[in-house]
């Protein structure tokens, strides 16, 4: 039994920016209270990994990156009510605190418990939970997930079905509800209308598949990479676009090809400038565009001022909107009922001694996503 004592395991550690992680052996402290520690199972690696051990969007180094993650209830600190050891969970780069003003209104999920934006890479009380080589490791988003075992508050984590398959359901703590869910709950894309998705890795791939069940007529894919196209097309893209191959620029073509402009865009990179084409492919009085992807921090969006006044939407999206502990396990149930299938999201599967091959296939653009195995 390891209730109440100190872990020793395996985990990787970004301890500069851009420098390539290190699998070290670390000591992973018992839950406090209202925390949860857990033996992870299996782990996405999401672009936002590998822009935050980059450095461009706001982490504290050194830590243990990761937020795509599945595994079981190793032990539980005072209070915690909503999981017991032995439970099936996933990390929930957004909390759900069901007590601050975002949780509290019917809209919205960007719970005031968050870590991200900014990150400060610790528990709610200040401290970390990590150690290694004598040094304090800080958290990433609430989750760490490049770890055997890692610690997260109560309230970013989510209880699924004990029959989930804890191998694969680790993209449905981001990739699923981030993609997919932009698309059906967030935009609420209608039955016949036009997409455009910028970005046709993970993330881009999930919300091809929303349009796809909301019955889009058209969903047009951006890619600078064309090994992308085959796997986006299997998915229900029905044009695809090169940007670096065309002569004028995709958002001018992309309004060419449907006269008017799309229904729904969407942005699943993180590139500013990307976003402005997103918006700029939209049709100029009812067209929504969402912004899935996270850009570098200090990165600055330029929009021309008078047009906005058209009647398009600018609408930014975490999770898809979902309220994430009550929604996430859902989404879980409707992958097991046959509802969502997401196999075909999961490229490779290594274990996680490989995580630096996972990442040359990643650079290399050779995965939707790759899940790494404990
Ligand atoms: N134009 C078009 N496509 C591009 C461009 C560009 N300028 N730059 C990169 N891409 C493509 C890549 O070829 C890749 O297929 O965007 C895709 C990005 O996919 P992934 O690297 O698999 O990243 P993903 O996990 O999907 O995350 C995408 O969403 O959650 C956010 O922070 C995350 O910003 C990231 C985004
Ligand atoms: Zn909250």
């Amino acid at each position: 039994d390891t209730s109440g004592k100190i872990i020793t395991c395996r985990a990787a550690i970004a301890w500069t920016a851009n420098s390539s992680l290190s699998i070290e052996e670390v000591q992973v402290e018992p839950p406090k209270a209202g925390e949860v520690r857990i033996k992870m199972v299996s782990t996405g690696i999401c672009g936002t990994d590998d822009h935050t051990i980059k450095g461009l969007l706001s982490a504290v180094f050194p830590f243990i990156p990761g937020h795509e993650g599945a595994g079981i209830v190793e032990s539980i600190g005072k209070g915690v009510c909503s999981v017991k050891p032995g439970d099936k969970v996933l990390t929930l780069i957004i909390p759900q605190c069901r007590e601050c003003s975002s949780c509290l209104h019917p809209k919205g999920n960007f719970c005031e418990k968050q870590d991200v934006l900014p990150s400060s890479g610790l528990m709610l009380d200040g401290t970390s939970r990590f150690i290694c080589k004598g040094k304090k490791i800080h958290h990433s988003f609430r989750a760490s997930t490049f770890t055997e075992y890692t610690v997260v508050p109560e309230i970013a984590v989510a209880k699924i079905d004990d029959a989930a398959p804890l191998d694969k359901v680790s993209l449905i703590s981001c990739e699923v509800p981030t993609g997919y869910g932009a698309a059906v709950h967030s935009a609420k894309v209608t039955r016949g209308s036009t997409c455009v998705v910028y970005g046709l890795g993970g993330i881009g791939s999930a919300i091809v598949m929303g349009c796809k069940a909301s019955g889009a007529s058209r969903i047009i894919g951006v890619d600078i990479n064309e090994e992308k196209f085959p796997r986006a097309r299997a998915l229900g893209v029905t044009d695809c676009l090169n940007p670096q191959k065309l002569k004028k620029p995709v958002q001018q073509v992309v309004r060419e090809m449907t006269g008017v402009g799309v229904d729904f865009a969407f942005e699943a990179i993180g590139l500013s400038d990307v976003m402005l084409a997103a918006w700029d492919s939209c049709h100029l009085s009812h067209g929504v565009c969402l912004i899935v992807g996270v850009a570098p921090v200090n990165s600055k969006l330029s929009l021309a001022a008078p047009m906005i006044v058209s009647g398009r939407t600018l609408k930014g999206v975490c999770l898809g909107d979902y309220k994430t502990r009550d929604c996430i396990p859902q989404l879980v149930t409707s992958y097991l009922q046959n509802k969502i299938n997401i196999d075909p999201l999961v490229t490779h599967q290594l274990p996680f001694d490989q995580l630096h091959k996972a990442f040359e296939l990643y650079h290399a653009g050779k995965t939707i996503r790759c899940i790494l195995l404990f």
